[in-house]
């Protein structure tokens, strides 16, 4: 193990408040953060945020424009208390120093901002076509420097970046890790795949669970059964 705590977030990829709730509370005694993305903010906004109640959210909506429209969306977002927000590193470091900015006007209870670098839908050729000749894995880490440089919290990353990510940039950024599988579990669409004991061991503070946990029996057992397999 890397000796570092790791903790689990239940990803709730679903448009319905009413399927949020439920899921949020199942998982709630293994999970320090339930994340929620566009599919869910696109549908329900600001008031779906605010029927899970009290829940600790990681708000998945990887901002990515401008730096003073960048800096508005996370002000406008700050009354919501969100413990973590994403933004994408390529729009680079005047905007993630933007969005730095305006979440410090939360003081000690602003969110973290992670970065995200190279969407791990994009293989090698999807990323030659776009401009990158580098390997994926070398804009990985060049995306990653410039984000943690221009004051981003951390860093969402595949399973295989972890340890790498960690041994190059050190202790500091919160690495945060989805494409989780518990041996045994369908990989679906995910291609770069690790347990979560793997994860957590290679230097992950986060680990993303969706379908595994949602699509369970039973949610709340297969929350535990991640947590524990994590440590906790
Ligand atoms: O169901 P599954 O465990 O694959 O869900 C993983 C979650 O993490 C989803 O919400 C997905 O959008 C998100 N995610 C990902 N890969 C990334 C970034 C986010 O799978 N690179």
């Amino acid at each position: 193990m890397s000796g570092r705590p790791c903790g689990l977030i239940a990803a709730l990829d679903t448009p319905e408040v009413a399927a949020a709730q439920r899921l949020s509370a199942a998982v709630r005694p293994s999970c320090g953060l339930v994340k929620l993305g566009l599919e869910f903010f696109a549908a329900n906004g600001p008031a779906g945020l605010r029927a899970l109640g009290d829940v600790p959210v990681f708000l998945d909506l990887k901002l990515h424009d401008i730096p003073n429209t960048v800096a508005g969306a996370i002000r406008a977002l700050l009354p919501l208390r969100p413990r973590m927000v994403t933004l994408h590193a390529g729009g680079g470091a005047a905007m993630l120093r933007a969005a730095r900015e305006a979440a410090e006007a939360a003081g000690e209870s602003r969110p973290r901002l992670l970065a995200v670098t190279v969407l791990t839908s994009l293989d090698d050729a999807a990323l030659r076509a776009t401009g990158i000749a580098d390997p994926p894995a070398a804009q990985v880490l060049r995306l990653a420097r410039l984000a943690m440089d221009a004051g981003a919290d951390g860093l969402v990353c595949a399973p295989p970046e972890v340890a790498m990510l960690r041994a190059a940039l050190g202790p500091l950024p919160l690495l945060v890790a989805p494409g989780i599988r518990p041996a045994g579990s369908a990989a679906g669409d995910q291609a770069r795949i690790a347990t979560p004991r793997a994860a957590a061991a290679a230097g992950a503070d986060w680990l993303v669970v969706g379908r595994p946990i949602t699509e369970a029996a039973d949610p709340r057992a297969a929350a535990a059964a991640i947590r524990a397999e994590i440590g906790g």
